[in-house]
């Protein structure tokens, strides 16, 4: 990447920054192709940027920015498995597990996934015994993505029954203890590590729990999804069990590979891939569309206006879909651990805000309690709408056409606002909003759209000279935590008395 000669990135935004900063609605009165010109059609989704102040000369910057910091190589080079994660020397590999990428490491995601497959045959043909229930433990990138695909396409597959078990917190595995059978359970260990404390924890509960309750051969029901093989198989996993992925598929970015194993035995294989199919058209239409054409781009551009230009902290996205409320913190992960950094790729401090704050929720449970904020409060947050147009229930229509309605209303309120004469009363408008609206909830509009943030992310990281695939910044609470659980560590003051007073000492 280039270095600008001022040293910093800031330069680098004038011409973005100088820009006219005009109101939504003006920019809807003095061009009457707008509603075309920001929204698009890619993988049975629409994408709508035309409530946000993006405009065609923004666009235009943001090319020239992207040009500059070398979008398009840096994508072919993530797409040809070159080392792009400089500060872990690895190549970014999480797009050849939907066969999009390089040869090698298309061939070996395509090796790993059948093994994923021919072990899930087996299961189904009952080579480890009856198995109703699928105890799968993991956290991060190993719990976030599958239990977002496990809950969004879940509804009616009773294959098996799933639970997803992350936190360290005991009452979490309590609870599915409480409901799943220890005889007939299976238990997935998800980790890229294989040494997350909580994950490996939760584990020997699983076993612990399947040996009190008489279970012949405990290790024998269990799975590993790991990019450390060597580590499961000495934990106790048998070798045939272990099913890698490489060490280029970042955790959060892994639902891809042996990760997306719960929903893979849960949906069924042809489920599975399909997702893979989907997410595989949103590499193609990333890597082969111009930029001002690309979905990913658009929205980061968009992302980057409101956290550059206008100093906007936070974005929040809004799921008017039941079936999507664990997408908000999928994306909490994705975001914030790729782009949540202080540094830029060649190591200078970062002199421009990173990512914004992801947060968000579900529609319309979300308009009774936050939006007040949304309205009138002092904050600008840039808001993003995702809707399904195929309902996924079967009751009066009228609850899916409410669903809709309602998402569409706030986004028109948003812009439109109201001015009265009572301030109180008043809402200033010209609010930003964006909207994704799906023809239908499948595994293959829902690969895209996942495949869709991802390069979002890729994208607002390359202009921000941002690395998105390390995460050193978990790292030290984690020794923290490791040497307060070792004892005899000196802490501060009040971290010491806190220990103290939980009878920790
Ligand atoms: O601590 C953060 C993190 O490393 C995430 O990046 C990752 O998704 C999660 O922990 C779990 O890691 P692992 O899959 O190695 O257990």
């Amino acid at each position: 990447m280039a270095d600008n000669e001022a040293g910093d990135q800031t330069n680098d935004w004038s011409a973005i920054e100088a820009l006219p900063k005009r109101k939504l609605e003006e920019l809807f009165a003095s061009d009457p192709e707008r509603l075309s010109r920001f929204s698009l059609d890619v993988a049975g989704m629409h994408f709508d940027w035309s409530k946000t102040h993006l405009t065609t000369e923004a666009v235009t910057a943001f090319e020239a920015l992207s040009h500059k910091r070398d979008l398009a190589g840096r994508r072919d080079k993530m797409f040809a498995g070159d080392h792009i994660n400089v500060t872990e020397d690895r190549p970014v590999e999480h797009t050849a597990e939907r066969y999009e990428g390089a040869p090698e490491s298309v061939a070996r995601a395509k090796k790993y996934h059948e093994r994923m497959r021919t072990l899930i045959d087996a299961i189904e043909a009952g080579a480890l015994g009856e198995i109703r229930y699928v105890l799968h433990t993991g956290i991060g990138g190993s719990a976030l993505g599958p239990n977002l695909l496990v809950d969004s396409l879940g509804r009616g597959a009773d294959r098996y029954e799933v639970a997803i078990v992350s936190n360290v917190d005991g009452m979490a595995m309590e609870d599915v203890f409480k409901q799943f059978d220890p005889h007939t359970t299976l238990l997935v260990v998800a980790s890229k590590t294989f040494t997350t404390t909580e994950t490996m924890l939760n584990a020997d509960t699983v076993v612990q729990w399947m040996q009190e309750a008489g279970v012949d051969d405990p290790y024998g029901r269990v799975v590993a999804l790991t990019a450390s093989p060597e580590k499961a198989i000495e934990w106790g996993v048998d070798e045939t069990r272990v099913l890698p992925f490489g060490e280029g598929v970042g955790g959060r970015y892994s639902l891809w590979s042996s990760i997306g194993f719960p929903a893979a035995i849960k949906l069924g294989w042809a489920a599975f891939e399909e997702l893979l199919e989907g997410a595989a058209e949103m590499d193609r239409h990333f890597r082969l569309t111009a930029l001002h054409e690309s979905a990913p781009a658009l929205a980061a551009f968009a992302d980057l206006y409101y956290t550059q230009v206008r100093r906007a902290e936070t974005r929040a996205t809004f799921a008017y879909d039941e079936r999507l409320k664990l997408l908000p913190p999928y994306l909490q992960q994705l975001e914030m651990e790729s782009n949540g950094k202080g540094v830029t790729v060649s190591g200078r401090w970062l002199t421009r805000p990173s990512t914004a704050i992801t947060w968000g929720g579900v529609g319309t449970d979300a308009q009774h309690a936050v939006f007040q904020l949304l309205h009138q409060g002092t904050h600008l947050v840039p808001v993003e709408f995702v809707a399904v147009i195929e309902a996924g229930d079967d009751l009066n229509p009228e609850h899916h056409k409410q669903l809709l309605l309602n998402a569409f209303a706030q986004g028109a309120a948003l812009m439109k606002g109201k001015h009265v004469d009572d301030p109180a009363r008043s809402y200033t408008g010209d609010r930003p909003t964006s909207t994704i609206l799906l023809d239908q909830l499948d595994p293959h509009t829902l690969g895209a759209l996942i495949a869709f943030y991802e390069h979002r992310v890729f994208v607002a990281g390359t202009l921000l000279e941002i690395n998105s695939f390390d995460q050193f910044g978990v790292e030290l609470g984690k020794e923290m935590a490791k040497a307060a659980s070792k004892g005899g560590q000196e802490f501060d003051p009040s971290t010491t008395d806190l220990i103290k007073r939980a009878g920790l000492e």
